[in-house]
């Protein structure tokens, strides 16, 4: 019963945004409500610095730092919220879209006066290929922004979204008089300059109430009531039924920094966000009331101690109960493991735990027997399906730089691949080794990582490509008749899957319409 009802209490979510749209802070304000942090600047301060994309050392520095961070829990009510963090910073875009994996709903924070930015389109569009539950923030309406009725338009253009806006600004930037909240009716009256709780909420059970009108101004009312008939007008109502399907967002408007339409957000939040939801394997779909224990590992972090080359692998549990010091099947290796100390990532501490429930995320000490998507059991063999691997978009021949040490480049290589540092594949013809990454920076991480922890060098060396992407077909006559004759163009990747390496979008586009039984895909989950 205690698995149950712990289960219950779950609610595993991600806040994704584009740098600088405000992640951090709505993060920190949460933690706050939750009372998981005392004071502001605690999350911030762990925060990988946004403007470090020349300085690496730093962010290696800050990854060490933001290991705690990674996973954030606090008590709410009678709930018990795990916010996965994900890194705003383009480089490290693989690892938010594996993180994405394992959380149940999403939180999306657009900045008013940038709108709908290139990093969120992409960690969107992740969401809704997964149909998670998306809420939208609109956030810094104490600066002049975008309309909102423009606003509107550009999530459902730019991010494919549906959605129903559940509370409504009054006025922007200096004029900004506060937010509606038409899911609960009442006004929340925003103080400028005000201190941390510088909100004063109304019930407002007219909109024409005289009293109100006198609140905001008669001018912000007129069109505050021009504005609503337009919502109710063209907007959906909302329906919790459409958001846990992933079809409709619910948009919220405030002012993190400020504090300010937080805790709208997260009451909403609260009532409506789904629980541990079930998961797909290759076998057959997981409920996460089943007795036996389930989950699988989405991410792996090294340590930032060269002498201990343990990593944690982050394990999502799906089913069950996750108990420690228990034997574990681990389905790929087909052996069993136990673990003496799972531990827990709240803010700024860590600490053991015994029990964790569906929903929750646990860091696993790891001497190099995880990779990511590996799943652990009670004995059946489980295979967690959508774990993406997204198609690198920049690439480099890896060479050994030093014979003497072959095998410990070959070991670091293998392990950096593990932890979805980058993609390694090898060319069918000529056996060379090529990296693909998603963010240029990951070349200096892996060949810093691979002198320091590995006692290997590599060099680099261009290659020119435009895409990697992984090959099927129904057809096995005309794939072998694509393989024999694009064989220079082939390789297989960590996991022997034959991917196509095309030079340029021309030969990419030629391929697909001479080889018309053949698919290509840009996410090897698809493969
Ligand atoms: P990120 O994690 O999405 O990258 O964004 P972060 O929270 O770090 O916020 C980026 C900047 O936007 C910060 O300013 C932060 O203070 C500011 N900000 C967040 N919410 C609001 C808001 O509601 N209104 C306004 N006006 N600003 C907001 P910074 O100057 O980069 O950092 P700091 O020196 O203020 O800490």
């Amino acid at each position: 019963m205690e698995h149950q009802s712990e289960l219950q209490r779950r609610r595993t979510f991600g806040i994704v945004s584009h740098p600088d749209a405000g992640k951090t802070t709505l993060t920190e304000k949460l933690l706050l409500f939750g009372g998981a942090i005392q004071t502001a600047g605690a999350v911030k301060s762990n925060k990988i610095r946004k403007h470090a994309t020349s300085d690496f050392m730093d962010i290696e520095r800050q990854r060490g730092i933001s290991v705690a961070t990674s996973v954030m829990s606090f008590p709410y009510r009678d709930l018990q919220i795990n916010i996965l963090d994900t890194p705003g910073h383009k480089d490290f875009a693989e690892d938010t879209y594996r993180t994405l994996t394992a959380v149940d709903s999403a939180i999306v924070v657009i900045d008013v006066a940038k709108g709908v930015e290139e990093q969120t389109e992409r960690l969107v569009e992740v969401c809704r290929m997964r149909k998670t539950p998306i809420i939208v923030f609109i956030n810094k309406l104490d600066r002049e922004g975008k309309d909102a009725f423009d606003l509107l338009d550009e999530i459902e253009i730019k991010l494919g979204l549906h959605c129903t806006p559940l509370s409504w600004p009054v006025g922007m930037g200096q004029s900004f008089r506060g937010v509606y909240s038409l899911y609960e009716g009442k006004f929340i009256h925003f103080r400028p300059h005000g201190k941390q709780e510088g909100e004063d909420v109304v019930a407002v059970e007219d909109l024409r109430d005289e009293r109100f009108s006198q609140l905001i101004g008669q001018r912000a009312h007129e069109s505050f009531l021009h504005d609503i008939e337009t919502v109710t007008a063209v907007y959906p109502k909302f329906s919790a039924q459409e958001y846990l399907n992933g079809k409709l967002s619910p948009v919220f408007y405030g002012s993190a920094v400020n504090n300010f339409g937080v805790r709208e957000l997260l009451d909403c939040f609260v009532e409506i966000a789904p629980g541990p939801l079930p998961r797909e394997t290759e076998e057959r779909w997981v409920r996460p009331e089943e007795d036996a224990m389930t989950g699988f590992v989405f991410k792996i972090h090294a340590n930032m101690d060269p002498r201990h080359r343990d990593r944690i692998a982050f394990f999502r549990v799906c089913s069950g109960i996750f108990r420690r010091n228990t034997n574990y099947h681990h389905v790929r290796l087909d052996r069993q493991l136990r673990f003496a100390n799972p531990t827990a990532f709240m803010a700024a501490k860590k600490e053991i735990v015994d029990e964790a429930y569906p929903g929750d995320v646990v860091g696993l000490f790891d001497t190099g027997n995880f990779k990511i998507g590996d799943g652990l059991t009670e004995g059946e063999s489980l295979h967690f399906k959508g774990i993406p691997r997204f198609s690198p978009e920049i690439f480099r021949y890896v060479n050994n730089a030093d014979p003497s040490k072959f095998k410990q480049f070959a070991k670091g290589l293998d392990q950096l691949m593990d932890e979805g540092v980058a993609q390694l594949f090898v060319r069918e013809d000529n056996q060379r080794k090529i990296i693909g990454v998603v963010g240029a920076l990951q070349f200096d991480v892996i060949q810093y990582r691979l002198e320091h922890e590995y006692g290997a060098a590599c060099s680099y060396e261009t290659v020119h490509l435009h895409k990697a992407c992984w090959v099927s077909s129904q057809d096995p006559q005309q794939l072998q008749e694509f393989m024999l004759r694009r064989k220079k163009d082939l390789a297989r990747d960590k996991d022997g899957r034959l991917v196509f390496l095309a030079e340029s979008a021309w030969t990419m586009k030629l391929a697909q319409e001479n080889f018309p039984k053949v698919q290509f895909h840009t996410s090897s989950e698809l493969a």
